[in-house]
């Protein structure tokens, strides 16, 4: 810095910058920059205010954690402060820690490294055993009440045989990197945003003010602090972590105890490799010193201890080049481009190439073929183009425009108001989006037909075996082996596959028609409150937008599919070939075997997936809830059940295995 006036300048550029991303990461669980770059602007925050004090600013984001309380959840107030942790990005900044710590005692101290979960922070009040409160961790001092958000949580147990009076846990909540990107391919398919990674994921799915939507996202939870306790005493963070194992908190295996602090940075090298073949993303290693009396004696800053420190991974960022820019056609006709780049290590993976999403993603980026870029994997999975460098274009970069026609059939391409992506008009015979179709409708999302993957469905297309699904019903044993690939069994094998799929409940084939915003979720609530395709066919826009989950936007989208000609028809060929519309559900309707009960599952059962047992206990009328209470008619217990299993057993509620609940179905038919 030149001057005072400059450095007073950067002092308030930097405190709206980081004040601005701070509220963009905790309050809109949507970050503008990297968690990097924010480290590194509050680094030069730091060093300015202690050059220049009597620039800070009173509320300067180095004095305070993060977040606030947000709108909408109660508050409430921390038994002990959160504090958040002094960051490291090399290795001197972790042996100077270790020596520090370290200095003028006899006894070398032992130090326990910890992958640092990158989710968000949740404390967890259990008052006499049961657990009473959960919170955000907000500024530090109050955080947000999200109880009822937790207790969605299988993993967080209700009950625990605790002799403290009063425990308060410390813990991360997060999403793992697969659960992630099937959220995020649910969300694309409802054409809702996607997350930026599974961080925010997370976030956002426990920051939901309505307890049912947390519950239907599979967060799970690392527990790693004791922020208080009453009625015990434990003297180290391993007799923590023990501690809160035994109670049945999870508990991460990862972790290393060391004096040695040439061992302990060696972990932390071996570490940073190993972290891309974690199931969950981490985002650094947590280095902290084991004895509880050395952390008292070091005390604290306002913001974080002397007694830890974050180790903070280098971003995972590469320069590569795009090469050139591919445009597919999806199911839904929608055209999207895709990038190809000169093949970089990324993450544990060689990506060569990551999608451009749409038009306006290109033109905001100002992203031209040709153009050096930086690209990142978004929760260590999805390949993302994070910015270009315009400083590295020779000119001879092409600006890219959405082809006017359609790249698979020459239909014109439309792009309707409001919405981001251009489609291809031609939704009856583009024969991209009639293979994307026949692929979603065998998927798992759809029909669910074993052995029917891209592959083979491009390959009866190709041999003209089938135009539409309809066609699959009539595929014979002597055409299938005649194809490359496929011997007498495999064949076999597939037909039955195809057969069978004609006794599936409803929602499975409205879900695989791959009618625009209606996926699995919303294909049941549908079959559940319409009954018959043909009632739904029927069924005007005041009658579907009745249903609490069906927007004005689906409901077009329904009358929009019903009144194509193409589709009737296809719908009157499935209906020949035999597949189920839900005739039987009518007759029966009113009096199926389970109208009135309501089920709550609890662990893992032999046979079923929850997925499984839920559609069975759905189509005998029965309801699944994700809590126990007086009304609950029936609990279905599997292995290794959470605490649902303990209140199901104090509100004396019946509990079912899987063969009971066999038998209770087939008796009832
Ligand atoms: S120890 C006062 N251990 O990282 C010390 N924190 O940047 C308490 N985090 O929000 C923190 N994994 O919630 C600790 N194994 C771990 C962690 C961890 C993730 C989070 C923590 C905090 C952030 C600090």
């Amino acid at each position: 810095m030149q001057n005072n006036l400059d450095a007073q300048k950067r002092i308030v550029e930097l405190t709206v910058l980081l004040k601005e991303a701070n509220d963009a990461y905790y309050m809109k669980d949507s970050p503008q920059i990297s968690d990097y770059e924010y480290d590194m602007l509050l680094r030069e925050l730091e060093n300015l205010e202690k050059q220049y004090p009597q620039f800070q600013a009173a509320d300067s984001p180095t004095k305070k954690v993060g977040g606030k309380a947000g709108g909408g959840f109660g508050q409430i107030h921390h038994a002990a402060p959160l504090l958040s942790l002094m960051n490291a990005f090399n290795k001197e900044e972790i042996l100077s820690f270790v020596n520090k710590a370290s200095q003028n005692k006899e006894e070398k101290p032992t130090f326990v490294v910890e992958p640092k979960i990158d989710g968000l922070t949740v404390v967890l009040t259990y008052e006499n055993g049961v657990f009473t409160k959960g919170a955000t961790r907000g500024d530090g001092e109050i955080g947000e009440d999200i109880t009822e958000n937790l207790k969605t949580i299988k993993q967080i147990p209700r009950f625990i045989p605790t002799q403290a009076s009063l425990l308060v846990v410390r813990g991360e909540a997060y999403l793992a990197k697969g659960d992630f990107a099937r959220l995020n391919a649910q969300r694309e398919e409802a054409e809702e945003p996607l997350f930026a990674n599974p961080r925010n994921a997370a976030a956002g799915s426990l920051r939901q003010l309505n307890p049912e939507v947390t519950a239907q996202r599979p967060l799970k939870l690392f527990c790693y602090d004791i922020v208080h306790m009453e009625g015990i005493s434990l003297q180290t963070q391993q007799a923590y972590l023990t501690y809160l194992q035994e109670m049945g908190f999870p508990v991460n295996d990862e972790k290393f105890v060391s004096k040695d602090p040439e061992a302990i940075w060696q972990y932390i090298v071996q570490f940073t490799e190993k972290r891309h073949q974690l199931p969950y993303d981490i985002d650094g290693l947590v280095l902290k010193i084991d004895d509880l009396s050395l952390r008292e004696l070091l005390g604290s800053t306002i913001k974080a201890p002397r007694w830890a420190i974050a180790y903070k991974f280098p971003p995972e960022e590469k320069e590569t080049q795009l090469l050139s820019i591919e445009v597919n056609v999806g199911r839904t006709g929608v055209l999207t481009p895709a990038g190809t780049f000169i093949p970089v290590q990324l993450a544990g993976t060689t990506v060569s190439h990551a999608s451009l999403h749409n038009e306006d993603f290109i033109k905001e980026k100002d992203l031209r073929i040709g153009d050096w870029v930086v690209i990142h994997k978004a929760g260590d999975i999805i390949p993302e183009v994070v910015r270009v460098l315009p400083e590295k274009r020779n000119g001879k970069e092409q600006i890219f425009t959405m082809p006017a026609i359609c790249p698979e059939c020459g239909a014109k391409v439309i792009r309707f108001d409001g919405e981001a992506a251009h489609r291809c008009s031609n939704t009856s015979s583009c024969p991209s989006q009639i293979r994307e179709s026949l692929i979603h409708f065998a998927s798992k999302a759809g029909m669910d037909i074993d052995g029917l993957g891209p592959a083979v469905i491009t390959q009866l297309l190709d041999e003209k075996l089938i135009h539409h699904a309809a066609d699959l019903y009539d595929l014979k044993l002597e055409q299938l082996v005649e194809l490359d690939r496929f011997a007498e069994k495999s064949a076999k094998n597939l037909l039955n596959a195809i057969d069978k799929s004609k006794k599936n409940p409803l929602w499975r084939l409205l879900a695989g028609l791959g009618i625009r915003l209606i996926g699995g979720k919303v294909a049941k609530t549908l079959a559940k409150n319409f009954g018959t395709m043909e009632r739904l066919e029927a069924a005007t826009s005041e009658e579907l937008q009745a249903i609490a989950e069906i927007g004005p936007k689906m409901a077009d989208s329904l009358l929009n599919w019903f009144a194509q000609p193409q589709n009737r028809a296809l719908l009157s060929a499935l209906k020949e070939k035999g597949l189920f519309m839900g005739e039987e559900i009518l007759k029966k309707e009113g009096n199926l075997p389970l109208t009135g009960k309501t089920f709550v599952l609890t662990g893992t059962l032999p046979h079923l997936t929850r997925e499984e047992a839920t559609a069975l206990i759905e189509e005998a009328g029965g309801k699944v809830s994700s809590s126990i209470s007086k009304k609950t008619s029936y609990l279905l217990l599997g292995e290794e059940p959470g605490s649902k299993y303990e209140k199901a057993l104090s509100l004396q509620i019946p509990i079912l295995e899987e063969d009971d609940f066999r038998q209770l179905l087939a008796s009832k038919e």
